[in-house]
C-alpha cells in the first residue's frame, strides 16, 4: 500500500457524524461511524461478524447497533449483546473490530494501525482550526485519484495561474522564485511576492486599493495534510516571512485520507483571521473555495486516468515539484520504517 498505517487520518468532519451510521472506507478498511448518546464517536469495521453484511445498513439502538440481516446486536465496543436467535446465549467472542477515534480541529480522526501506538499527540498540528481569533469553515470531496497527487498539487501552487485563472491565479506566481525546505518530517514551500496587484478574492478581503505583498507558505504534515498560510498586506505595512498579520491572512486546510489505492477523501477548508464574526462571508467563501477546488478535482481525476492509461510513462519532476517530491520521500521513509518495525 502507498500510505502509512500507524497514523491518524481524518475519517469525517465532526458535523458529518451523527446518530445514523455513516459508512466510509479508510485506508482500505470499510468503517462505520456513529455517535453515542453522550456524543462520543464509535468506529467499527463495517462488516457484521455473522455474514458480513455492512453494519452501516443496520439500526442503531441506544448506543448499540443491530445488523439489518439477522438482527445480531453489537455494543459500541463491538462485542455481541444479543444473538440473532434470542434464546441463544450471548457469545461475547463474537465481535467487530473497533478503531480508536479522537475529535480535534472539527474533525473525527481515526487510527487504523497498531492500537497500542495511537497517541493523540501525533495528530497533525492544524492549530488555526482551533485558535482564538480565527474562524474555520470547510467541506468534503471524494476524489478518484491517489492521495499523493493531491499533495503534489497543493505543494506546487504554480498551477493556480492556469487552473484557477479568474479567482486566485495571477502571473506573478510564475515569476516569483520559490524556496523549498525540509524540517524534520515537515516540508515548507515559500513564495513571497512584493508589490503585486491583489487578485480579486484578496482585494475583496483586504477592502483597500493599492499594491500588496502576497505570500503562500505551503506546509506538508505527516501522514497526508497540507496547510497553506496565505494572505496579502498593503506594501509598506511591514509584513515579513516571519510575521505577517498586518493585512488579511488565512490558512487553507487540506487533509487527504486514502480511501483505497487511487481514491481519496479530501477534507478542505479555510481558517481565517478576518471577518471572523461574519458567518455569511464564511459561507460565501466556502462556496467560492469549493468552486476552486472542483477545478483541481477535474484536473486530478483526469491526471489519474492518464497515469492508468499510460503505464509505461513516468511522472517527471521539475523544480516546481520539489515540495511534493520531498513530501513523498518522507511518507515513503516513514512507511518503510513501520513495515520493517512490524
Ligand atoms: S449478517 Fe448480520 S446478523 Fe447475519
Ligand atoms: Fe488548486
Amino acid at each position: 500500500m502507498s500510505w502509512i498505517e500507524n497514523a491518524w487520518y481524518v475519517a469525517a468532519w465532526d458535523k458529518e457524524v451523527d446518530r445514523a451510521p455513516l459508512a466510509r472506507t479508510i485506508c482500505g478498511r470499510p468503517v462505520v461511524l456513529y455517535r453515542k448518546l453522550d456524543g462520543g464517536v464509535v468506529a467499527m469495521r463495517d462488516a457484521c461478524p455473522h455474514r458480513l453484511l455492512p453494519l452501516s445498513m443496520g439500526m442503531r439502538e441506544g448506543d448499540s447497533l443491530r445488523c439489518l440481516y439477522h438482527g445480531l446486536k453489537l455494543g459500541p465496543d463491538g462485542v455481541a449483546e444479543e444473538m440473532p436467535l434470542k434464546s441463544d446465549p450471548v457469545n461475547r467472542s463474537v465481535c467487530a473490530e473497533t478503531f480508536t477515534v479522537v475529535e480535534k480541529y472539527r474533525f473525527v480522526w481515526i487510527w487504523i494501525g497498531d492500537k497500542a501506538a495511537a497517541d493523540p499527540a501525533l495528530i497533525p498540528d492544524l492549530w488555526p482550526c482551533a485558535a482564538t481569533g480565527w474562524a474555520f469553515e470547510g467541506d468534503y470531496y471524494p476524489v478518484r485519484c491517489d492521495y499523493r497527487l493531491l499533495i503534489d498539487n497543493l505543494m506546487d501552487l504554480t498551477h493556480e495561474t492556469h487552473v484557477h485563472v479568474g479567482s486566485i491565479g495571477q502571473p506573478e506566481l510564475l515569476e516569483t522564485p520559490i524556496d523549498t525546505r525540509v524540517e524534520g518530517d515537515k516540508v515548507f514551500v515559500t513564495r513571497w511576492m512584493t508589490g503585486v496587484d491583489a487578485p480579486p478574492f484578496w482585494r475583496g478581503a483586504l477592502k483597500k486599493d493599492g499594491p500588496v505583498d502576497r505570500w503562500q507558505i505551503c506546509e506538508f504534515l505527516l501522514p497526508s495534510a497540507v496547510i497553506i498560510d496565505v494572505g496579502v498586506a498593503p506594501v509598506g505595512a511591514g509584513a515579513s516571512i516571519e510575521r505577517h498579520d498586518q493585512g488579511v491572512r488565512g490558512f487553507v486546510i487540506d487533509v487527504m485520507t486514502p480511501e483505497n489505492e487511487g481514491s481519496t477523501h479530501y477534507f478542505w477548508g479555510m481558517a481565517r483571521n478576518f471577518a471572523t464574526e461574519d458567518a455569511g462571508f464564511g459561507a460565501r467563501f466556502k462556496t467560492q473555495q469549493g468552486g476552486v477546488f472542483m477545478e483541481d478535482v477535474a484536473v486530478l481525476e483526469a491526471q489519474q486516468r492518464s497515469i492508468a492509461a499510460n503505464p509505461h510513462l513516468k511522472l517527471r519532476a521539475y523544480s516546481i515539484d520539489e515540495g511534493g517530491v520531498r513530501a513523498r520521500q518522507i511518507i515513503e521513509r516513514k512507511r518503510r520504517e513501520q513495515v520493517h518495525a512490524a
